[in-house]
């Protein structure tokens, strides 16, 4: 059988067996989402956000991308963030890196990967910025470091958006968590979290007026 047909099947598995327990499921789930979470996490095919976290459809509204970068050009990323933020309401945004992260990886080589190294170029301003620290560890635990400095780096810049700036100021939500996950083990740290009263510069603040 061709691989892709295996997913066609498992489909229809999946929907039989959750119209088994519930007659309604897909009745009532079309009917309107309502998720407390904005998940933004990597493209990665192993850190599969709702299995991970033990949500079901209808409570994480996800972006993902190459190792999970907030850019503050990236229309996308922004179409996302503002639907999930002034329409969807969301209580929570989680930034969620990993480690053995190959995008990350690949930002600490001199490599081509031709257009992905403008994308990567985020992440190599980010080993720039903190190269003392980063070439005193071994190859291995600056790959780590460096996860980590991206999921901070990621968090800040989603604190900075006007989106959110607008929320905190208008709303005191959301909140702003950044994690990483380790696919070794499976388990999700929790590294940092910010709300409307953690200390963001004062050029990315809003005025009450506005
Ligand atoms: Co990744």
């Amino acid at each position: 059988m061709e691989s892709w047909k295996r997913l066609l099947l498992q489909n229809k598995a999946w929907s039989q067996g959750k119209v088994e327990v519930l007659p309604n499921y897909f009745k009532e789930l079309s009917r309107e989402q309502n998720p407390e979470f904005l998940w933004i996490g990597c493209s990665d095919s192993r850190v599969p956000a709702e299995e991970i976290t033990g949500t079901s459809p209808g409570e994480l509204f996800v972006h993902r991308n190459m190792a999970n970068l907030v850019v503050h050009t990236d229309l996308n990323l922004l179409s996302v963030l503002q639907y999930a933020v002034d329409h969807l309401e969301v209580k929570h945004i989680i930034v969620c890196g990993h480690y053995g992260c190959t995008g990350v990886r690949a930002a600490l080589q001199k490599k081509s990967y031709g257009m992905l190294n403008t994308w990567l170029m985020h992440i190599k301003d980010l080993y720039s910025d903190n190269r003392q620290q980063i070439d005193m560890l071994d190859e291995h635990a600056a790959a780590r470091r460096m996860v980590e400095l991206n999921v901070q780096r990621q968090v800040a810049n989603l604190a900075k958006t006007e989106i959110v700036q607008r929320a905190w100021r208008d709303q005191k939500r959301p909140e702003i968590h950044g994690w990483v996950y380790d696919m070794t083990d499976g388990n999700i740290n929790g590294m940092l979290r910010l709300d409307h009263e953690s200390d963001i510069d004062e050029a990315f603040q809003l005025n009450t007026g506005l």
